[in-house]
């Protein structure tokens, strides 16, 4: 039977994951189809029993997506180090009746940035806009990547230090708000993932946070040219970038991790991108 694989969310109209995995199927030859499934919000409960209906339909994977992301960490049996501290799940892979869960959010943030965008952020200056589950869910693999310094700055402080508080690292990471940025320079690179976007703000950084030879990064895809992509254009940044790539980069390792084959992802990025103007 051709093994099943979906994605599950409440609202998932909007959904580019079947297209994203059907056009890897297609690369990479593998024999699986993909669907969207609009998940119960009603009952508590009614969350994993739609994923269990799916197991035992012969489901062998789903990508979870808002506003299931922490019901899909509860229902795990075992769950990455990236999804527990995230404390929230993107992926899940089913085996043997027990489901695995991974979080690839922040590692596909992190592939777009590094490779794509060709910015690698090893003793570079990162600064992170916003402390909530994006941040969480960003947090390690942003580590990995041996920034110099890595700021994370929320209208809520503590937010920020609890997150910071919660990993052990050698780095140099700091939490603080946004008046406090004033005294702290240039950034190489600015990651904006609050959800100011979504409602047309903008965080209150200054444009002197920005490097001009460094890149700015939203994570909202497909909004155009926010105010925050707008702010990096006119202090002259020249990298830009929307969530397109982090989208299609987190499709590219949940379906790694599943089939066992790395697809292709410039095609698909190119593709599904909505141009900034
Ligand atoms: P999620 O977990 O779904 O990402 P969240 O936890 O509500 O959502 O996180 C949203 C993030 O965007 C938070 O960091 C929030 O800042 P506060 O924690 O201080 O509220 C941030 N955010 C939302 N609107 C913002 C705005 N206009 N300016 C700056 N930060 C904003």
């Amino acid at each position: 039977m051709t093994d099943q694989y979906a994605v599950i969310g409440n609202p998932i109209g909007h959904t580019k994951s079947p297209l994203i995995h059907g056009l890897f199927a297609k690369e990479t030859g593998q024999d699986i189809t993909y669907t969207a499934i609009e998940g119960p919000i009603e009952p508590a409960d009614a969350f994993a029993a739609t994923v269990r209906t799916f197991i035992a339909a012969g489901g062998r994977g789903m990508n979870v997506t808002a506003p299931f992301k922490l019901q899909a960490f509860a229902i795990a049996d075992e769950r990455s180090e990236r999804a527990a501290l995230a404390g929230a799940v993107n992926a899940m892979k089913f085996e043997n009746g027990r489901i695995i869960a991974e979080n690839f959010d922040g590692v596909g943030l992190v592939r777009d940035i590094e490779v794509n965008l060709n910015q690698p952020m090893a003793g570079k200056r990162v600064l992170v806009l916003g402390a909530g589950g994006a941040v969480r869910g960003a947090l390690l693999p942003f580590i990995a990547a041996r920034p110099a310094e890595l700021v994370v700055v929320n209208r809520d402080v503590r937010k920020a230090e609890a997150l910071l508080a919660q990993v052990a690292s050698s780095d140099p990471l700091i939490a603080c708000g946004y008046r406090e940025l004033d005294t702290m320079g240039q950034f190489d690179l600015v990651v904006n993932a609050t959800s100011a976007s979504l409602t047309g703000q903008l965080p209150a950084v200054a444009p002197s946070v920005f490097s001009p030879a460094g890149a700015a990064y939203e994570l909202a895809y497909g909004k155009g040219l926010t105010p925050f992509l707008r702010l990096a254009r006119d202090a002259g940044v020249q990298g830009i970038a929307d969530g397109v790539g982090m989208l299609v980069e987190q499709a590219a390792e949940a379906f790694e991790w599943w089939r066992g084959v790395r697809p292709q992802t410039q095609a698909v990025i190119d593709r599904l991108t909505v141009p900034l103007e």
